[in-house]
């Protein structure tokens, strides 16, 4: 038996430079990579059936496993095909920003178990309150995703709110309900967080969206109303800073007008389009959201992280240490050196933490911002030639308008009777994965099905968007001739 796990440094070595070629073999072909590997889920899961493994595999024995049956089979999130959920490809600088994090290991929960790694955390939290406009002031934290960040920016919501109405001391004996409202577009995140607080999803009012999907201010006002002479509280609306369906933003500044006004919280769901705020000409849609209590925000979209980060951000950090801190004898501060050290863990439900923000602020440095923010802009810019794409051809019709990177569409094909087309458009999206040359999946827009096309992603140019649409249309054909011969 070794006296610990580490290997040779020989061996080390060949293990790493093994792996830098697997990772050089990846970006090597990424321009070709497929959308999705069509493989039976009980193939996949055979690859993986055996016992727990007592005995030990040689490690570049198991990196070619790794490259035969996770590699070479992965969903093709990096390449140019990708056009399902919103994955943005991720980027070079924090993969390797990951790796050096994992062999720091370190813990980024107090100060002292990483004081490089708080340090960076905060700067990040800064640096990001500065693209979009927030407040210097801004306390944050960086969590696992958009989900986890607006379950943070609610917990504090909720829990500010109990302060106000003494809720810790008089519990909720006696109390009507308090509400929380947001537009049938709001992503189910919201719906997880409000149940998982112990609110209630019957308490959730989802008021009904425009013709551009943003949220309709007068139904607004008048379910608040609606409920204050009903005797309920209105205690939080959740804005939207680009909803998932169609990019929409709502109208910030009214919904900030609006929370005011019956003392409410606003949180602004900014997971997937808060970050593009950021960029000059899109400002003015977003104006308002500097006017949240606090925001979600999504680093493993548009900035083009790898999985998982997003942060939340609110107004100072004292909110986040009264939602969070706890007292333990065990992380007691008092008796270390006296300084302005920032403990996560007293601004945070996590105790243990890796250090998130590491490759945020290696990729900030390393590519700058205005190199991502032109990556945004080409995102933004190949959504609008989709969309003209779409607009202009013979068999394609364009459901949504967007100003971010969202375009809803559907194959109408020709002499297809609008039964077929819905029934085609269907049928497409498992027609699409068992092909696998692009990826792509679908959503209802006002109750209609439609393939939705994100297009966050670095590496895509005007010719994955053809191939996009040659392959989605080379699909469909063969689906609508098989549907006429029926
Ligand atoms: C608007 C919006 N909110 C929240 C989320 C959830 O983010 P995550 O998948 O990182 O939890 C998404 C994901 O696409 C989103 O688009």
């Amino acid at each position: 038996m070794n006296h610990s796990l580490d290997y040779s440094p020989q061996e080390l070595s060949d293990i790493l430079q093994k792996t830098s070629d697997l990772v050089l073999e990846q970006y090597a072909k990424v321009d070709q990579q497929d959308g999705f590997h069509h493989f039976p889920q009980a193939e996949v899961a055979s690859w993986f059936d055996e016992p727990l493994p007592r005995a030990s595999t040689n490690a570049l024995a198991l990196l070619d496993l790794v490259k035969q049956r996770v590699l070479d089979t992965a969903t093709g999130n990096l390449g140019p095909n990708m056009y399902a959920y919103v994955m943005a490809g991720g980027n070079q600088i924090s993969t390797v920003a990951d790796f050096l994090c994992s062999t720091i290991n370190q813990n980024a929960t107090k100060w002292h178990l990483g004081a490089a790694m708080t340090e960076i955390e905060k700067r990040v939290v800064k640096w990001t309150a500065e693209m979009i406009g927030y407040t210097p002031d801004a306390g944050g934290v960086m969590v696992s995703g958009g989900s986890a960040a607006t379950l943070t920016g609610l917990t504090v919501a909720r829990n500010i709110f109990w302060r106000k109405h003494n809720i810790n001391k008089n519990g909720l004996f006696g109390m009507k309900p308090f509400t929380v409202y947001c537009s049938t577009e709001t992503h189910s995140s919201t719906d997880k967080s409000v149940s998982l607080l112990g609110i209630g999803t019957n308490q959730l009012r989802r008021v009904a969206t425009d013709t551009d999907f943003k949220i309709d201010l007068d139904k607004l006002q008048l379910q608040i109303e609606q409920d204050i002479a009903a005797g309920f509280t209105p205690f939080c609306i959740v804005g939207n800073a680009g909803t998932v369906n169609t990019g929409a933003i709502d109208d910030l500044t009214a919904l900030s007008q609006i929370a005011k006004q019956h003392g409410m919280w606003l949180h602004v769901d900014g997971a997937y389009g808060g970050l593009v705020s950021s960029l000059p000409e899109l400002k003015t849609k977003y104006a308002g959201m500097e006017l949240a209590d606090s925001i979600a925000l999504d680093f493993h979209k548009w900035l083009y992280q790898p999985f998982e980060i997003g942060c939340t951000l609110v107004h100072n950090w004292d909110v986040l240490r009264e939602s969070y801190f706890k007292q333990a004898d065990y992380l007691d501060t008092s008796l270390e050196v006296k300084t302005d050290r920032l403990e996560f863990n007293e601004h945070y439900f996590q105790l243990s933490r890796n250090a998130k923000a590491f490759k945020v602020w290696m990729s900030l440095k390393a590519y700058g911002f205005t190199q991502i923010q032109a990556m945004m802009q080409k995102d933004l810019d190949l959504t609008r030639y989709l969309e003209k794409q779409v607009r202009t051809s013979k068999d394609f019709e364009l459901k949504s308008r967007s100003d971010l990177a969202i375009a809803c569409f559907r194959y109408i094909g020709t002499g297809l009777s609008s039964e077929q087309i819905i029934r085609v458009n269907q049928e497409l999206i498992p027609a699409l994965e068992t092909d696998g040359r692009v990826f792509i999946t679908g959503t209802k827009l006002n109750g209609e099905f439609v393939l939705r096309a994100c297009i966050i992603n670095h590496r895509k140019s005007e010719a994955s968007i053809d191939y996009l649409l040659d392959v989605v249309r080379d699909v469909a054909q063969k689906l609508s001739s098989k549907l006429s011969s029926n």
